[in-house]
């Protein structure tokens, strides 16, 4: 199994979003997708309702899932860890112990546009535009992932 971490800050707003959408576009026998916060204020909730019916909207169900903080572990069982901002690049670059670890660690918008240091913003203080823009953008770099994992993995 190919694991895949996908982290954010809450682990309630943008990381579900990109867990549900990358999940829905990699075989299931083969891949297994995760989420996680690097802070742990909202560690065993649901995802934010607007993450919620973002997805809905676009056909994908992610009300099941439950946030959890990243833990140390998680640099060593996962294979592919992406992150949605600089921020959370820093955090979990300071989990990693090793080179091994930080190697695994990509920021998302990388996948798109190389270099470029572009976040996927954090929709968590606006409205449900937000969450349609950043579900647009974590659409099109899963679809580059999960062409390139598929590639990757076979
Ligand atoms: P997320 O958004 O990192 O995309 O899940 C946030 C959710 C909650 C908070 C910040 C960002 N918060 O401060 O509670």
């Amino acid at each position: 199994m190919v694991k895949v971490l996908m982290v954010c800050l809450g682990n309630i707003c943008r990381s579900p979003l990109a867990e549900g959408i990358l999940r829905s576009k990699l075989p299931k026998d083969k891949f297994f997708v995760d989420s996680a916060g690097t802070g742990n204020w909202h560690e065993g909730h649901q995802p934010d309702e607007r993450s919620i019916l973002t997805a809905k909207n676009r056909g994908l169900d992610i009300s099941c899932q439950k946030a959890r903080q990243i833990k140390r572990s998680d640099l060593s069982e996962f294979d592919h860890i992406y992150v949605m901002d600089s921020y959370n690049l820093r955090d979990v670059t300071q989990l990693a112990s090793d080179a091994e670890a930080k190697k695994k660690i990509k920021l998302m918008m990388d996948e798109i546009f190389p270099g470029q240091n572009i976040d996927v913003p954090d929709p968590y203080h606006g409205g449900q535009k937000g969450f349609d823009k950043v579900y647009d953008m974590l659409d099109e770099a899963c679809e580059l992932v999960a062409k390139k994992l598929i590639k990757q993995h076979a």
